[in-house]
Formats: C-alpha cells, structure tokens, sequence
C-alpha cells in the first residue's frame, strides 16, 4: 500500500466544504506558512524536491526562486487547470472533491511569491468544478484565509477563477497567459520566460493544479520529510489518471515505489487487463508521450524492472523509455490497432495547432491525411517513410512544445509497431472492411484525399 499525502482524506464526507475540510486539518499550512518568511517557504519547497505535476516535471522550487522582483511591479500566480490532454483528468479530481486543499496549497505558494491578485486558469468544459472552486474560494474568504489582511499578517490575496474556451493550446503556459490578457491564446516565443515578463508582462508563476495542492504536505510535513516519500529524484506522490483497456480506471494517488506491472496487474490500481485479455501497449503520460510495447513497458532496454518514477519511465531515452508526462496513464489491449489509435491522437494535435508556425501547422495536417490513408487501406510502403521523415522535421522546430507532442507519439508508433503499418498497406481490403461503417469519421477518404 503506498503512502497518501494528497487524496488521504478524499473520502470524507463532506471534504469539498470549508468546516469539515478545517475539521480534519485542512488550512494548518496556510497558518504554518504565514509564520514564516517567504523566502523561507520557498526554501521548504526547494528542500522537498518537488517537480511540476503539469508534464515537463521541473523542480517547483527552483521556478519559483527564479521570480524577478522588480520594486513597485506586481506579481502573479497562475493556476494551470486547462487539463485538456487526452487521458489525463487527474487535477479534475482534485478540484471536483478537494478543492480546499487546492485553494490551500495557492494561498501558501501566492504567500511565497507575493502574489495579491492569484487566478485559476480552468479549462471551459470543467463548468460544474468553476461552481465548486467559487463556492470554496466564498468560504475561505469568510473564514479569513483569503481577502484583506489573512490571518493578521497584512497580506492580502484574492482568487479569481477564469474559465477556457475549450483549446488545448491554452494549457501551454504562455498561451494561457496571453489567453488570461483576454487574447488570442498563441504561445510566445521565449525567453523571456513568465518568471521574468508574464501575465500583463510582469513576473509570473505557472504551476499545475496537483504541483500546487502538493504545496500544503510540503508545509505540513516539512520539506525534509517529504522528500522521503517516492524514490531517488522523484520524491512525494504522483496523482496517476489511469484508463483504457483496464478493469478499474480512475485517479490514483501512487509514491512512485510501485512497478509498472504492479499498478497495472494488482487490485489496489488498475486491477488488471479487462475481459481477460493481454496487454498490449501503454501510454504512460499522457497523448503527448511515446507509446511503449508490453515488453518494453515492464522492463527497461536493460531489462531492469520498470518502476512509476520519472527515472524509470524515462529510462533509455525516446528509443526505449517514455515519460511520466501529466500521468495519463492509457492502456490498450491486444486487440487495439496502433495505426487507428495514432490517427486518433494526430487529428487532436491537428486540430489543435495554433497554426502559428510552420512544421507544426502544415506538418499535423500531413501527418492526419497519410495516417487516414493507411487506416482505410489506400496507403503505399513510401507513406510511412514520408511520415516518419514529417515527424523528424516538426521535432525541436516550433514555437511550443505542442509540435514535439505531435511528433513523439507518431515516431513511437512507427518505432515500434511499423508491422502494423505495413500491414495496413499490404492488406488494404481488410483495413477497408474492417473500417467500414466507423462513424467518427464524416468522410474520411476525403480527408485523406484533401
Ligand atoms: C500544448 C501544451 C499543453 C499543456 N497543457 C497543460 C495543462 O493542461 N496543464 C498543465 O498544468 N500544464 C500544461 N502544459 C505545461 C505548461 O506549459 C507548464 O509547463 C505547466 O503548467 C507548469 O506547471 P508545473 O511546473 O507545475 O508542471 C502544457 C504544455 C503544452 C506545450
Ligand atoms: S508548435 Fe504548433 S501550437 Fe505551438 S506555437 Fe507552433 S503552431 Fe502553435
């Protein structure tokens, strides 16, 4: 059994409201941090090792002492809850049935940044959660945690929750800035970076929901004694949204001492492959991330045991190993086809794009219509060397991320599943019939035609 420190009190009654919330210990943080200097509580997340929950997985403590502080210029605190990556609903979680300990967790770090004016970046589809978050952030302002003057510290913080309109490019962090400007949502070219010129150009902090609600173990159990849970450099808990071909999807809370097999196969996680069937492949972080086969996904290259760290998941670099990404965590069977599946992830990234550069927005596009071609049987052998050379060339060439996030999962699939391509071309009457009356698709030759 792993150690909780996030959803160990996920299951009483009444959580989401401020009186049992505080009841049960909730808001001691808050008072613990308010005592000390901020500087101090950034040391404390520093000591604790923690890494951003939101996918690139950098060290939450070294971000935030890198904060400019310019005399006279305010500063900002930005909660990423755009969530939109496909398998990943773990912060959803948190703010639908614990959104106090999240609210908790952005007055301890809007403490330690001097963030007076702190906002919720949150994607739109999470409507019912904006009625909950409000509701929770009314109650911590009647109580004195957050308005004018907390605790009788003379600091003053107030919340504000801003809702998306449903584009995932919002998630990156400077698209989400210029979307919080009431802009268009492209991302900027950096540096600078947000922590020196963000929200209205002033420095600005960007940190995952499950990175900040973290914050409030951090401050109850000490830096030190956090950093004890997990293993090695990933310390602290992980929060895994696990699904697909599973018998028991849903959120987890794992100290990352656990295999791969084990939270796949053992009753207290996943439960297993459903309807008796064998496993297949896995996605271990998240759409963006390079999908791994059965074999590499239980041991490493070296034929090391892999374990749910961000070490190990990693462990051989894209050829072998993958990311623990936002901990999306999807499973698929043997009888799932990589090709469709890859399909699927590239009209996302597609339709995604922002279009503001290049390789992504030409490339995504290309990159669906050769898929879509070979998922219904009209491909040739030379498609998936053209599509291999099309990821190669969006890799590292973008503005954003989102480009590399395109490519990775496309490389990884003709990596290590190119039979399946082949033979998509070798058998095209099969993959036809196959294909035929599938619905998500209004015409898809013609997508793939143009
Ligand atoms: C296309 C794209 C989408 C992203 N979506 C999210 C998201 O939904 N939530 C999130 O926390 N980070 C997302 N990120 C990462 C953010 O840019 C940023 O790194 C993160 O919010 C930092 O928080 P952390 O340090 O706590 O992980 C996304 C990045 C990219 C490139
Ligand atoms: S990589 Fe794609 S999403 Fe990112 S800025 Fe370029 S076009 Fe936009």
């Amino acid at each position: 059994m792993g150690r909780k420190v996030l959803l160990d009190k996920a299951h009483i009654e009444g959580i989401r409201y401020y009186d049992v919330y505080r009841k049960n210990g909730g808001y001691a943080a808050v008072e613990k941090a308010l005592k000390m200097a901020p500087g101090d509580v950034v040391e404390e997340v520093k000591k604790s090792g923690l890494r951003g929950r939101g996918g690139a997985g950098f060290p939450t403590g070294m971000k935030w002492s890198f904060l400019a502080k310019p005399e006279g210029v305010p500063r900002y605190l930005v909660c990423n809850a755009d969530e939109s990556e496909p398998g990943t609903f773990k912060d959803r979680y948190l703010m639908e049935f614990l959104p106090h300990l999240l609210i908790e967790g952005l007055i301890v770090a809007s403490w330690a940044l001097g963030s007076n004016r702190t906002y919720i970046y949150i994607r739109g589809e999470y409507a019912w959660i904006v009625d909950i978050l409000e509701q929770a952030i009314a109650e911590a302002n009647q109580a004195g945690f957050l308005g004018k003057n907390i605790l009788g510290t003379g600091f003053d913080c107030q919340i504000y929750v801003q809702r998306g309109a449903g584009a995932y490019i919002c998630g990156e962090e400077t698209a989400l800035i210029e979307s919080l400007e009431g802009k268009r949502g492209n991302p900027r070219i950096k540096p600078p970076f947000p922590a020196i010129k963000g929200l209205y150009d002033c420095p600005t902090v960007v940190n995952n929901v499950e990175t900040l609600a973290a914050v409030v173990p951090i401050m109850n159990l000490g830096g030190e004694e956090y950093a004890k849970i997990g293993v090695g450099k990933s310390t602290g808990t992980k929060l895994i949204s696990a699904c697909g071909n599973i018998n028991k999807p849903g959120v987890y809370e794992i100290d990352m001492t656990q295999s791969v097999e084990e939270f796949i196969f053992s009753d207290e996680y996943c439960g297993g492959i459903a309807n008796g069937k064998r496993l297949k492949a896995c996605i271990p972080g998240g759409s963006s991330v390079p999908i791994l086969p059965a074999n590499l996904l239980l041991k490493t290259a070296k034929g090391e045991q892999r374990m749910m760290t961000y070490e190990s998941l990693a462990d051989g670099g894209f050829p072998t190993g993958s990311m623990m990404g936002s901990g999306g965590f999807i499973v698929l069977d043997e009888d799932q086809c990589v090709v469709r599946h890859t399909l699927s992830l590239a009209r996302f990234y597609r339709h995604e794009s922002c279009g503001q550069c290049s390789p992504c927005r030409e490339g995504t596009g290309w990159m669906e219509k050769i898929l879509t071609k070979l998922e219904y049987g009209k491909g040739q052998m030379s498609d998936i060397d053209l599509l291999w050379d099309i990821q190669r060339k969006i890799e590292g060439n973008t503005i954003c991320p989102l480009g590399d996030a395109a490519a990775w999962p496309v490389a990884a699939a003709i990596r290590h599943f190119r039979d399946e391509f082949e033979w998509h071309v070798t058998h095209p009457e099969e993959a036809q019939v196959r294909n035929f009356g599938l619905a998500h698709y209004a015409d898809p030759l013609e997508v793939a035609v143009g």
